[in-house]
């Protein structure tokens, strides 16, 4: 059984950091949408049968050496096709019109002039409208059967199409706000010109999930790894609601996780949404591996080494044991060809990799086909509070990397009281989700203050509060001032050990969001 939706709209990436918000945006209009290389096997097309094809933009000229290029064939085949900046590019060059490499890459907004009043792309959109541009080659003759039916001063030839072939071109990203008429631009080529239906849903989503897992599964049993994230909740609740007790969720308290986080995840999972637990208290067995540690990657690694023995020693106890879930996310799927910074690379994160081969378990991963968005609408379906879906990523290490320097009992505790107030005082302000993430870092810096007529010696904090789409690039929040003063007074009134708040205005990069 295949939990695909009848109709799956094909994008091929070409590199764009946009890629996987053009299958967003498609997922939020309600059609099945699917990310795969630029190169993807015109046999391999076949197989998925897309009702439509994009194509997506790309940092590279067609001309450059390493350009990435499609199959001829994408275009014959008969499926509506949309290509989006370099990938208009590229259309106009396969298909034989002129395209020009240009020296200087103009990105940003642009106004565009819509010249054909009876293009269906353009259906219901102003003649005049705002773009968010992005062209590095430009286009001088359309190929072939094409007319041009949009232009803007610094691109003649911003938009064009063969109808008779449902090929269309925009230099421009139909898929961010910045283009006023984009999510209309997207609904004319899914809904008028591919002939989609607005079908994919959730909750049929989920009924196929859980029947697919019955059946997988059998009479085995399951185990779950569950961290007090969402994407390992939302997996673990889904395989539990398709074979009840035959999963064991497993939750190891490693001694760095937010204030009262363990208390409230297996009150969340166990009392309240039915989920069989165990609770580990790995608390000590965790700081005697961090005890004198003070390198991010030694933490980084005696954590996820110590997680992976407390794990084994766990699933050891449950008879019959055949499967491991994990809450793997359709971005991790995707391969990507984008060019990705290098903190995609220095840091390892930590998660259960490798376990399943060393304990012989065969993987679930029920939310692999989703989007992040999907993963908490489908946890609010299954009983999480919206409150908690919306939180905001908490790196695996936990607040291990977050206490520069050695980690202790002591220090952890300084941080989490430290941290809850960051985390109230946004809330209280009504900012939380305006921001990606925030969190308090706890710096191996003393520095003197008076308190009474007392000269103190006490931990400096720092706090970090950044906005971001992915998490590869980052600008640091422009916390309200009266925000940040209530905070740093909290703080040093009301957590021992610290008598001075600074606020990280870094972005990333140079930075990058956590400070090990
Ligand atoms: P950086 O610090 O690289 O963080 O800009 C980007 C995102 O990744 C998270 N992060 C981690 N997550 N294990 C994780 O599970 C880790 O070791 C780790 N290090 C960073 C970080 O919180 C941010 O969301």
């Amino acid at each position: 059984m295949s939990v695909q939706p009848e109709q799956t709209v094909l994008v091929l990436d070409f590199g764009s950091q946009y890629t996987q918000l053009i299958a967003r945006r498609i997922r939020d209009k309600r059609v099945y949408s699917v990310v795969h290389p630029f190169d993807l096997a015109p046999e391999k097309i076949r197989a998925i049968a897309p009702k439509a094809i994009i194509l997506s933009g790309g940092p590279q000229s067609v001309y450059a050496e390493s350009a990435p290029y499609c199959s001829r064939e994408i275009f014959s085949l008969g499926i509506p096709l949309l290509g989006i900046c370099y990938g208009m590019q590229l259309t106009a060059y396969l298909l034989d019109g002129r395209v020009e490499p240009a020296t200087e890459r103009e990105y940003g907004r642009a106004q565009i002039d819509v010249d054909a009043n009876d293009s269906p792309l353009f259906a219901n959109t102003p003649a005049h409208q705002r773009v968010w541009a992005s062209h590095g080659d430009r286009i001088l003759a359309a190929p072939p059967g094409f007319t041009v039916t949009a232009s803007s001063p610094s691109a003649p030839i911003a938009a064009f199409e063969d109808r008779a072939r449902a090929c269309y071109g925009i230099q421009f990203h139909p898929e961010v706000t910045h283009s006023e008429a984009g999510s209309q631009l997207l609904e004319n080529f899914l809904f008028g010109i591919a002939g989609c239906e607005p079908s994919w849903d959730l909750g049929d989503f989920r009924r196929r999930k859980v029947e697919e897992i019955r059946e997988q599964v059998g009479d085995r049993n399951v185990i779950a790894a569950v961290s007090g994230g969402v994407d390992s909740s939302v997996a673990a609740l889904l395989v539990a609601e398709a074979i009840g007790d035959q999963l064991t969720a497993i939750f190891v308290d490693n001694g760095v996780l937010r204030k009262h986080e363990a208390m409230q995840v297996v009150s969340r999972l166990s009392e309240g949404l039915g989920m069989h637990i165990v609770a580990v208290d790995g608390r000590q067995r965790f700081y005697e591996k961090l005890a004198g540690v003070e390198e991010p990657e030694v933490k980084r690694k005696r954590i996820g080494n110590e997680f992976i023995a407390v794990f084994e020693e766990e699933a050891k106890r449950i008879p019959n044991v055949e499967f491991l879930v994990q809450g793997t996310l359709y971005p991790d799927v995707i391969e990507s060809v984008s060019i990705k910074g290098p903190s995609a690379v220095i840091k390892t994160h930590h998660n259960v990799g490798g376990l399943p081969e060393k304990m012989g378990l065969k993987l679930i991963e029920p939310v692999r086909e989703l989007f992040k968005d999907e993963v908490r609408q489908l946890g609010i379906e299954l009983g999480l509070e919206e409150e908690f879906v919306w939180r905001h990523p908490f790196p695996g290490p936990g607040l291990a990397v977050r206490i520069l320097g050695e980690v202790n009992a002591e220090r952890v505790e300084v941080l989490q009281n430290a941290d809850e107030i960051v985390i109230d005082e946004i809330r209280r302000a009504g900012l939380y989700r305006e921001i990606s993430q925030a969190f308090a870092v706890l710096l191996p810096v003393k520095s003197v203050g008076v308190m009474g007529d007392e000269r103190t010696y006490e931990n400096v904090l720092a706090i970090r509060a950044v906005t971001t789409t992915d998490f590869m690039t980052a600008d640091w929040f422009r916390m309200p001032h009266d925000v940040l003063d209530r905070m740093a007074r909290r703080i040093v009134n009301e957590v021992r050990g610290v008598n001075r708040v600074v606020y990280d205005v870094s972005s990333k990069p140079p930075s990058t969001i956590e400070w090990e």
